[in-house]
């Protein structure tokens, strides 16, 4: 199985995988390890990660960001509707009451699922673990806020689903930090040790999450959360965006806030801004060009000013600090220390008010970007049967209080009762005891709705059928056996009527159990099993839900699906070639002013000067959406100029390198003929009448290397070059075939040959071709040779 952890960011998506080295952070195409959550549908295809975010300017409508937090929300939702007005895309109602994404696709308007965008987003993060591993990704851990609610964490299962990943656990942001954090410590207090407290804070672009943390060796629990899902850095960026707005309103008469491109820019800019302040306390410029209305704008900002402005956030960030501290009933002096995680933490001011709660320094032991996907890949390997990793023991909390309520129509009102209370540990099963004659409803709903970040407060209905009375009319003894699962989603996992009284839990429940009992009609007698149903509605258990993304993606998406992949496909194509034109421009131009220089006469610099910046003019205009084919026949244009140039330059870095070489060669023949002649003992096995042949041979190849480099010294650099390198390669492996054998020939053995031998040699001295002297290396280039007649004067130089 694999191991990867998917941390699915706001702005941001980074992957961890575990490798045999330990816990890798994986970077994508671009090189990058942050992927921004961002998708693109065009009227070709899809672009996701970087290749979608540089076309949120430019394809407003139909680049979709910022979509995280509408996971599992109505469209009537008020924070949908909120958002509704700010996002410079369409959301739609879902024929089931879901908020959708309205977009233009392959010439089409049509409606998007939340779970379909973030499952191509996790399909396009599943396809970089993918080329990261070499292997197929399936298992895997994604991330989700702490304070994700049932339906937003249902939401996101699916999304994992459309995307083909098996997410083997939901993990809540910071108890993944928390597990990248304790994992590694290796002085932990040991098991009956009086634990390490540690705080962990992750203010990422949207959302504020605090949990304290208990330690022991091998062992976390997470002792209490707490949260503001409404504050992040992206808050921070608004106030400046807010702040520049007005400004330019007064002073250019632009109204940014009606124009949905501007809005955009402004963001970036003013994320970019905020993050300078970060690290420079003084005066710094905001520049944009070509604003609106073709206006440049400029305005400045430091750090105090913007400290002012952001008042009412900072004053945001000590009640959740507070609140997690008082619900784990610990004092300040109880803390080991303060982690901060998530890039809104690197704000001074964010910062100073933390430390200043807890009066202490804060640290910044785990990277702030990463250590959520390094978390979700750790918690994905203990999972994994093919990893050892430390045994660690992860305990977390339901953030929200959760409770049964139910009817029934014999008896007269309702009850209810608190199943789960707030920070109570979690994943948990809990057996619970009814006394029922009849079929009765369960419906799960949060406690405190003034807790929970969201609407609906409901979580589901139950139903337990096959309840009856007793043979003597009196109720049935009925458990129900109720969870929080290791996602963090409540179900009603099970149901029976109890034959004789029995107290204890089911023992398959982990970690354990605890009976309570809700309403207490003490009688008992025996019935037979009865099953649960749900009801159908917005609210569905796991595995309806599962099963309903599943037969989704079969149905109406195995075809999309096809469809989508072909298209990406041929896009991908399209792309490439366009790609292709657009860097042989750029290439081209930065060398015809580099090394190609003086190997292209002015003129025809520039006349190819300028047809590489009509190409390039062309590639923003008429050539921005092409087919493939048009491209491919651009870039031809392209080389049919542009060829000659590199080649001459080609030839003139290779050919000082191939003329030595031949003419090493030459020497070495020379004075290998000569010692033959001076009777050097080395060579008296030699025949003569062969060695004439060499001499011959060398002579013309001498003559051919002396006329080309008389001719060539003529040429200037413009001009194509009369000899080539490979001519001259070509030359030298000639000398090599002919000449080697016979030159380079091995003394024969002192012993007389066999018959065989004999007979084959026939009377010859040596074999000329080398074809049976036992020491001859057969000379693989020996069958392309033919041998040129020597032709002119030796000559050296
Ligand atoms: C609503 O429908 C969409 C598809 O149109 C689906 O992805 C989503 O999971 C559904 N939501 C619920 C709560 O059933
Ligand atoms: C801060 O920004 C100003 C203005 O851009 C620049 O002059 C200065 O060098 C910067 N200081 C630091 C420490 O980067
Ligand atoms: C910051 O900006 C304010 C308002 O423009 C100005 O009064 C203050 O002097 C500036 N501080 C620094 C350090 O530049
Ligand atoms: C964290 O996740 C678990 C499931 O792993 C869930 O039961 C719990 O409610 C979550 N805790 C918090 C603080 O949100
Ligand atoms: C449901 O409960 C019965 C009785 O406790 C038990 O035998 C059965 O295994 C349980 N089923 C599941 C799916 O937990």
């Amino acid at each position: 199985m694999s191991v990867v952890g998917i941390d699915l960011g706001f702005l941001n998506c980074y992957i961890a995988v575990a490798r045999s080295g330990g816990i890798e952070t994986v970077a994508n195409e671009y090189s990058d390890r942050c992927t921004p959550a961002c998708i693109c549908l065009g009227s070709k295809t899809r672009a996701i990660g970087n290749a979608a975010k540089s076309q949120i300017v430019t394809n407003t409508k139909n680049t979709i960001h910022g979509f995280k937090k509408l996971h599992g929300r109505a469209f009537d939702d008020p924070y949908v509707q909120t958002e509704k007005i700010k996002l410079p895309y369409e959301l739609q109602r879902m024929p089931n009451g879901s908020v959708g994404v309205r977009v233009r696709y392959l010439d089409e308007e049509r409606p998007f699922a939340i779970e379909q965008i973030a499952g191509m987003l996790l399909a396009k993060l599943k396809e970089t673990s993918e080329n990261a591993l070499k292997k197929p990704v399936a298992d895997c851990v994604i991330s989700v806020p702490s304070f994700f609610t049932d339906a937003e964490r249902r939401s996101v299962m699916a999304a994992a689903q459309v995307a083909g990943l098996n997410c083997l656990r939901l993990m809540n942001e910071t108890t993944a930090v928390a597990l990248a954090y304790g994992i590694y410590k290796q002085d932990l207090p040991a098991l009956e040790e009086k634990p390490r407290n540690v705080v962990f804070v992750d203010m990422g672009h949207s959302a504020y999450q605090v949990s304290v943390c208990a330690f022991n060796k091998g062992k976390l629990k997470v002792l209490a959360a707490a949260f503001d899902p409404f504050l992040g850095g992206k808050n921070f960026d608004e106030v400046l965006v807010d702040y520049f707005s007005e400004e330019f309103r007064t002073k250019y008469r632009l109204n940014v806030k009606e124009n949905a491109r501007a809005v955009l820019r402004l963001y970036q800019e003013c994320e970019k801004l905020r993050k300078l302040m970060s690290a420079n306390a003084s005066d710094l410029p905001l520049n944009i060009e070509c604003f609106m209305n073709d206006l440049d704008v400029s305005s400045k900002m430091n750090r105090t000013q913007f400290e002012q402005l952001c008042a009412p956030l900072l004053a945001r960030v000590e009640p959740p600090l507070r609140a997690a501290m008082d619900q784990a009933k610990l004092q300040r002096e109880d803390i080991y220390g303060i982690e901060i995680v998530g890039g809104a933490t690197r704000i001074p001011a964010v910062k100073e008010q933390i430390s200043k709660y807890f009066c202490k320094d804060i640290s910044t032991t785990l990277n702030a970007d990463e250590a959520v996907a390094r978390g979700c890949a750790l918690q994905c390997a203990i999972l994994s049967p093919a990893f050892k990793v430390r045994e660690f023991s992860i305990t977390d909390v339901v953030p929200y209080s959760i409770t049964l309520r139910w009817k029934s129509s014999y008896e007269e009102g309702t009850g209810e009762c608190e199943v789960f209370s707030k920070n109570h540990a979690a994943p948990f099963s809990k057996v619970i005891t009814f006394h029922k004659k009849e079929p009765f409803d369960l419906e799960a709903y949060y406690t405190n709705p003034h807790e929970v970040p969201y609407p609906d407060t409901r979580i589901g209905r139950f139903t337990i059928q096959n309840v009856g009375p007793q043979h003597d009319g009196d109720n049935s003894k009925v458990k129900v056996k109720v969870r929080v699962n290791i996602h963090g989603i409540f179900s009603v996992a099970n149901a029976s009527i109890i034959e004789k009284q029995s107290i204890e839990g089911d023992p398959n429940d982990v970690p354990m159990d605890t009976e309570s009992t809700c309403k207490n009609q003490r009688k008992e007698d025996e019935q037979d099993n009865m099953q649960i149903d749900q009801e159908e509605g917005n609210h569905k258990n796991q595995a309806d839900q599962q099963n309903q993304a599943e037969e989704e993606t079969e149905q109406a998406g195995a075809e999309t699906k096809g469809k989508m992949m072909m298209q990406d496909k041929l896009e991908k194509e399209r792309n490439d070639a366009k790609n292709a034109v657009e860097e042989y421009v750029y290439d081209f131009r930065d060398k015809l002013c580099g090394v190609f220089e003086k190997f292209i006469t002015e003129e025809d610099s520039n006349r190819l000067t300028l047809m590489l910046e009509d190409t390039e003019s062309w590639l923003y205009e008429d050539g921005e959406d092409q087919p493939k084919q048009v491209y491919m026949d651009k870039l031809q244009e392209l080389k049919k100029f542009g060829q000659p140039i590199q080649e001459r330059y080609m030839e003139h870095e290779e050919r000082p390198k191939a003329l030595n070489e031949l003419g090493k060669k030459i020497q070495l023949l020379m004075k290998a003929v000569e010692a033959f002649k001076n009777k050097d003992e080395k060579y008296d096995h030699l025949d003569p009448a062969e060695i004439e042949k060499v001499e011959k041979c060398i002579s013309d190849a001498m003559s051919w290397l002396n006329t080309k480099m008389n001719a060539q010294n003529k040429l200037g650099p413009t001009q194509d070059p009369v000899v080539k390198v490979a001519e001259i390669l070509g030359k030298s492996k000639e000398l090599d075939s002919f000449c080697n054998p016979i030159v380079y020939k091995p003394k024969p053995k002192v012993e007389p040959p066999s018959e065989g031998q004999a007979k084959a040699n026939g009377e010859h001295n040596g074999p000329v071709n080398g074809q049976s002297g036992a020491e001859t290396k057969p000379d693989p280039a020996k069958d392309n040779f033919q041998p040129t007649k020597p032709s002119g004067e030796m000559e050296v130089d």
